[in-house]
């Protein structure tokens, strides 16, 4: 059905051609560490958990406020909110966004109805992928407050029953963390170098990479490195870029930290994890070269298509392994109900999908084809189909998202030319296009969208700004972007900063729209006209995005769709797709013109995208409406 048919995980990325590979050496990336356990902060155990500084889990359990249902668990028709770290609120005023800037502004949240958070990553981290590039995965890094600001928000959130999600990452880490640095200093074959993938190259001299993978972000997939006596040694591997080297897990010690990483912070109250970048995790046994691609492979999808690590199965066991020890921590701790959400992209395959979520692996794993889906009728039906399908048949989790940190924003990517053909199935929400963006028009399909998308059997997961209505940023200047996809690329792709602006709170442009207060820039600069945006400006505005948002999450609450099926309805007519949930007709027309609706639908307009529209026997373009009072047939 798509032009993404064979089985890869598209980028959340732009890589590139390829570049030179550089070297590494301790010196080159100093470690702010020096533990050998992979904690900063010394007197660590094995695990690199520290309890001794003052780091340990808080004296009083935290306990659920929220009764969880008997039988359905909360997660299964959450509403989850996306807080990108540097770009929801920033408290102590440096121009990035921390933990206690969301404590200051969870009314927010209350007020749009949300069952939980989750947080991108928030660990100490030199910040070259902006936080999925690890340090210590048992802290927090100044930047954005400590243990003891996370503890706050953790319980701020509980007292509106707003549950907390942390976003962990298991590929890879940061080439500051301190085994890494200790891998650096270790020689070949040591223990050190046995928890990432340290190869010796090939050629005469060792001088090319060990084998043909390509890099996410650009490049190789190795880097070599300058051993301690100073000649160049062997190379390490990077799914991503050379400053987040891979984790083998078939290291004992990996599997080790990570098992107390995720009981680390249960205990301190989380109540679960999206996990990062699922689908490349496991290797094949050898690192073999990843066979040609077809003719005609765009450079910076070369690495998609590497069947040797993406979606090599050896990952399924480690997932397999933390559900064991999450549902072993909900026995140990009754009362508490964790989720892990999986980011896995498994394009137009919903049986691959299936294969992350599961009671023995993931809860949730993103569905991420309908965000990836063009503006058509033929592609939301059969994106929807197959993963309902194909998911529900098993008793699985459906989780639906139309935006997130990696992603151009709906209103961008439905407002682009091209946003109805088919070719722009994926790539007009990962990758630049240049098409002429119409505001007016993607802000009119972004509510039919998330009209739809919330009344769909599952969760949802917004992300911030959404709400607001905000469109990519397209115009950054090239000094002030900071995305590693196009630092790079030298700047020959745009990257994600443009879905990553600091959100506008008021119309004030001098205190950054409120995101600050005025001392210091924000980390990305924001448009003049941000303020339009502004909670401030729409929140008073019954026709405003923010308005209807929290119009449609009030209404999916009363409505309590819970387990209610997915039946089709079939109005023939080639715009307009239309499900019945219970009492409730969702009708959404995709198409230049209104369309008449048969009365049997429904007599009423229960909820519409479109501010003026009330009446039942019609469907205005580029809208969706909830329709009660109609026959079943
Ligand atoms: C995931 C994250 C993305 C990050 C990458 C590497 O795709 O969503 O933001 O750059 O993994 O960790």
């Amino acid at each position: 059905m798509t032009s993404t048919s064979t089985v890869t995980h598209p980028s959340p990325t732009t890589p590139t051609s390829p570049t030179t590979p550089h070297t590494v050496s301790p010196a080159v990336t100093p470690t702010r560490q020096d533990d050998a356990t992979g904690h900063r902060n010394g007197n660590g155990d094995a695990n690199g958990h520290d309890h001794a500084n003052g780091d340990a889990a808080p004296d009083t359990q935290p306990v659920p406020s929220v009764p969880p249902p008997a039988a359905r668990p909360w997660w299964m028709d959450a509403v989850v909110y996306q807080i990108y770290m540097r770009s929801f609120g920033d408290a102590n005023a440096d121009g990035v966004g921390d933990l206690a800037g969301i404590v200051e502004r969870l009314d927010h949240l209350v007020a749009l109805g949300v069952d939980a958070i989750w947080l991108t990553p928030c660990f100490p981290s030199p910040q070259l992928d902006h936080g999925y590039d690890v340090a210590d995965y048992f802290d927090i890094d100044p930047m954005f407050g400590d243990l003891g600001a996370f503890d706050r928000l953790v319980a701020a959130a509980r007292q509106h029953d707003i549950r907390v999600l942390m976003d962990v990452v298991p590929n890879h880490c940061s080439s500051d963390h301190p085994w890494f640095q200790a891998a650096l200093r270790a020689a070949p074959d040591s223990h050190e170098r046995s928890r990432f993938f340290f190869r010796d190259g090939k050629g005469d001299h060792g001088e090319l990479p060990p084998n043909n993978w390509r890099a996410v972000f650009g490049g190789p997939s190795w880097t070599r490195v300058t051993e301690p006596d100073g000649t160049l040694g062997q190379w390490y591997l990077h799914t991503f870029s050379p400053w987040q080297p891979d984790f083998d897990w078939s290291s004992p010690d990996v599997v080790e930290m990570f098992d107390a990483m995720l009981e680390f912070w249960f205990d301190r109250g989380v109540d679960g994890f999206r996990v990062d970048a699922v689908t490349v995790a496991g290797k094949a046994p050898g690192l073999p070269d990843a066979p040609p691609v077809a003719e005609g492979t765009p450079e910076n999808d070369v690495w998609a298509h590497n069947p040797y690590s993406v979606f090599w199965p050896t990952a399924h066991d480690v997932w397999r392994h933390w559900r064991t020890r999450i549902d072993d921590y909900e026995q140990r701790h009754p009362g508490r109900h964790l989720v892990t959400v999986s980011e896995a992209y498994t394009p137009d395959r919903p049986d691959l999908l299936l294969q992350y979520v599961s009671p023995e692996e993931f809860h949730q794993s993103f569905c991420f084809d309908l965000m990836l889906a063009p503006w058509r009728v033929d592609a939301f039906k059969s994106t929807i189909d197959g993963v309902y399908e194909a998911l529900t048949a098993s008793g699985a989790a459906l989780t639906w998202t139309l935006n997130n940190h990696d992603t151009q924003r709906a209103v961008t990517r439905y407002g682009r030319s091209d946003a109805t053909l088919l070719s722009s199935w994926t790539k007009n929400n990962l990758v630049y296009t240049d098409t002429p963006v119409d505001i007016a028009v993607g802000t009119r399909r972004a509510r039919a969208a998330i009209v739809l998308a919330a009344a769909l059997p599952g969760a949802i997961y917004l992300y911030q700004g959404e709400e607001l209505g905000l469109p990519e940023v397209l115009d950054i200047p090239n000094g002030a972007r900071q995305d590693p996809i196009f630092v790079r690329t030298e700047g020959r792709e745009i990257g994600r900063d443009g879905c990553r602006v600091p959100l506008p709170w008021t119309t004030d442009a001098a205190t950054g729209f409120g995101f600050s207060d005025g001392t210091a820039s924000p980390w990305l600069p924001q448009p003049a006209e941000f303020g339009e945006f502004s909670v401030e400006a729409q929140e008073h505005d019954s026709t405003s995005m923010l308005s209807l948002y929290r119009r449609l999450f009030a209404a999916r609450r009363a409505q309590a769709f819970g387990a209610l099926a997915l039946d089709w309805v079939d109005i023939d007519h080639p715009d307009v797709l239309a499900f019945r949930r219970g009492d409730v007709l969702v009708a959404i027309n995709v198409g230049p013109e209104a369309v008449a609706l048969p009365s049997w639908l429904g007599h009423r307009v229960l909820l519409s995208s479109r501010v003026d529209h009330d009446d039942a026997a019609v469907l205005p373009s580029d809208t969706c409406a909830w329709l009660v009072g109609g026959s079943s047939t």
